[in-house]
């Protein structure tokens, strides 16, 4: 493999044509990688996302096992919760667990501003570094949560399968719902917009659990707080918007803002794509699991979502969703380098 044209991931985001579909992958560092579990044998979850030298290279590490087309920055959703202070902690089986829940209209109007440089500083420091050790190889993503779905964390207190608490929250309290939506809408702002200071060249908006409403409850609820956020940020860098379980939702999806929409696997990118208009770009949407199967099996699916995008400019390809820690590594690499060679033109 020739090394990558560093802009073709940026070209891509702007509907410009490429001499290949670029491809990067959501939780491309993480645990099914074995330097990243060397490191996390040092260091916790949140101590690794505090120490930007580890931080950085541990962005780096999928760049050069796997040859993908940008770096995502490593760092957590999360963290700008902390300064809020609810108490943030990641636990070994569970995953992230908010001690202080947001319940109550009072505690949401007591949620404090947050100064991003006082508070999450370190991630900027992360930026820095990783963007000198990519030496401009491949640009650099940042990214934050959504306002729903860190709201959906705060009120919650962890992971969720119906958002009740959430749901009910946004229904009784709708002033409430609306101030603590502005606080995160600007957290989520600034926090991006440091980044993008600090180095980033493109952003990611990770709206992981939206696909929990309808269409109507996103436009009232969630909307005008995720296009606040994305107004935050300076003209001239693209910005991927995102949601998961979210074929209902794309339309409003791109109102909010957004200059590449990213898609899962539960709907077909083509007709998507279609439905969005092609004056956005799309990001998508191998369904993860499929890397779990054999190399017939993903080279069949990566051709299918290929064929469905059709050589359009502005497609950028990635999973539907993050990988799983099961995954084979090579399997991963061998998806990367079958993308490079079936999009060759
Ligand atoms: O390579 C990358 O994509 C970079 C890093 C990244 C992480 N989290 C590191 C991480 C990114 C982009 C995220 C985003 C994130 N974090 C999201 C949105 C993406 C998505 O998957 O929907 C969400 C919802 C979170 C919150 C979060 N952080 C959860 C739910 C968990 C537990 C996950 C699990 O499987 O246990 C985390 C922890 C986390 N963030 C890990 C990593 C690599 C695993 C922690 C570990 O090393 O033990």
């Amino acid at each position: 493999m020739p090394p990558a044209v560093p802009s073709t991931f940026l070209e891509a985001c702007r509907r410009r044509p490429t001499p290949f579909t670029p491809i990067w992958l959501m939780r491309q560092a993480g645990r099914y990688m074995p330097e990243y579990r060397a490191m996390r044998s040092r260091l916790g979850f949140l101590e690794l996302c505090k120490h930007p030298e580890a931080a950085a290279e541990v962005t780096l590490q999928p760049v050069e096992r796997l040859g993908v087309d940008a770096a995502i920055l490593f760092a957590d959703i999360l963290l700008v919760l902390e300064p809020l202070g609810v108490g943030l902690e990641f636990t070994a089986g569970d995953g992230p667990r908010i001690d202080r829940p947001v319940r109550s209209a009072a505690a949401a109007r007591a949620l404090p501003a947050v100064d991003v440089d006082d508070a999450v500083g370190f991630v900027f420091d992360t930026v820095a570094r990783a963007r000198k050790a990519l030496a401009d190889r491949v640009p650099l993503i940042g990214f934050a949560g959504a306002p729903f779905t860190l709201a959906s964390y705060l009120v919650e207190g962890g992971p969720s399968r119906d958002f009740l608490l959430t749901k009910s929250f946004m229904r009784e309290e709708p002033e409430a719902w609306g101030a603590m939506m502005s606080r995160l809408a600007d957290v989520t702002g600034a926090y991006l917009a440091g980044q993008i200071a600090a180095g980033v060249q493109a952003v990611q908006l990770f709206d992981s659990w939206v696909g929990t409403l309808s269409p109507s409850d996103y436009r009232h609820f969630v909307e005008p707080y995720s296009r606040r956020a994305i107004r935050a940020l300076p003209a001239g860098v693209p910005v991927i918007h995102f949601g998961v379980g979210a074929g209902g939702l794309l339309e409003s999806m791109k109102a909010a803002g957004g200059d590449v929409i990213g898609l899962d696997w539960r709907v077909d990118l083509g007709a998507a794509w279609a439905r969005l208009g092609h004056d956005v770009a799309v990001q998508g949407n191998l369904d993860p699991a499929v890397l779990l199967a054999g190399t017939d099996a993903i080279r069949r699916v990566a051709r299918g979502i290929l064929e469905s995008a059709a050589g359009r400019p502005g497609h950028v390809f990635n999973l539907g969703h993050g990988i799983h820690k099961e995954t084979p590594v090579e399997h991963v690499k061998a998806l990367v380098d079958m993308v490079h060679e079936m999009s060759a033109r």
